[in-house]
């Protein structure tokens, strides 16, 4: 079994990005700065963070958080998401969830200037992305795919399944691998008989969230495995793959290690490339 690691992939993608960065310094165009919206005071949130602004630094892009308390409405997350998209300076946003309850995150995204949008969240993105012309994707779908061609498993007309119909993950992963010819099936946990519909797939991508979810027995053997969900465990990182998948899969992701990488990978190109549409080279 192959083991599709995720950290030389996004180590390659990092280097692509410095190059630009180091491109767009030369020739004096507008340098990033990504801001962060953070509302409350959510624990896991917080570690997400911390590990954006973290590879942010590692690259020189300079980051501004935007932390609101807890108790703010809607009316207060959209006039920061609204100064931020009018604020010249600031080149990318992100709006961490997941906001209080009562407040719409689709009101909020559809205030952020698209342009800006480095989550590929705002519904002009997502509507790009599905009439096959994705300019800023979600990050986690790109990541997806790039870790399927950096290690040339063939998409072209194979069978992919996800599992999982997310708007972050399972439906634009679904979108991508069909533009990249493969044919796709998306189950959720409404589909009947998901075990012989998984066992179909010749690419099989887990965007759960459900530990240990995916059986040898719901894998073709020989199969292509991505495990996309990351779950913490008695202290440890546990994906939606079970291990004994690793006896019947031809390439498996890890967890840590796999997808993970690769969506602060491409949450930084998604940064490059909005400052990128703002201040062309
Ligand atoms: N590695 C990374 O960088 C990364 C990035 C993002 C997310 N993640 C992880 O990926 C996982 C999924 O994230 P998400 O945001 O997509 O989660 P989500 O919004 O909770 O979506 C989960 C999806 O799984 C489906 N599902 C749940 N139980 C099921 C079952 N028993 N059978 C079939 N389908 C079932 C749901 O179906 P319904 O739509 O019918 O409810 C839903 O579409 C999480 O563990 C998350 O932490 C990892």
């Amino acid at each position: 079994m192959r083991e599709l690691a995720g950290r030389p992939v996004a180590a390659q993608v990092e280097e692509g990005i410095q190059r630009r960065l180091r491109e767009r310094a030369a020739r004096g165009r507008r340098f990033p700065l990504l801001a962060i919206v953070w509302v409350g005071d959510d624990p896991s949130s917080a570690a997400y963070i911390r590990a954006k602004e973290k590879a942010a630094q590692r690259l020189g892009i300079p980051t501004r958080l935007v932390h609101l308390e807890g108790s703010s409405g809607e009316e207060a997350i959209g006039a920061a998401v609204q100064e931020l998209s009018e604020d010249p300076q600031v080149t990318g946003v992100l709006i961490q969830a997941p906001l209080p309850p009562g407040v719409d995150y689709e009101r909020i995204i559809r205030l952020l200037d698209p342009r800006k949008d480095v989550d590929g969240f705002h519904p002009l993105n997502a509507g790009k992305l599905f009439r096959g012309r994705p300019e800023l994707a979600p990050c986690t779908a790109l990541g997806i795919l790039q870790l399927l061609r950096h290690y040339q498993i063939p998409l072209r007309g194979k069978h992919a399944v996800v599992v999982g119909r997310s708007n972050i993950v399972g439906r634009p992963t679904a979108a991508l691998l069909e533009q990249a010819d493969a044919t796709v099936t998306l189950c959720h946990s409404k589909t009947e008989d998901l075990a012989a519909l998984a066992r179909q797939g010749d690419i099989l991508v887990a965007a759960v969230g459900s530990p240990h979810f995916i059986r040898a027995s719901m894998v073709k053997p020989g199969a292509a495995v991505v495990d996309v969900g990351i779950r913490r465990q008695d202290g440890a990182l546990v994906g939606d793959v079970h291990p004994e998948v690793r006896e019947v899969a031809g390439a498996l992701s890890p967890v840590p290690g796999g997808v993970g990488p690769l969506t602060v990978a491409f949450l930084l190109e998604n940064v490059v490339k909005a400052a990128e549409y703002l201040d062309p080279l």
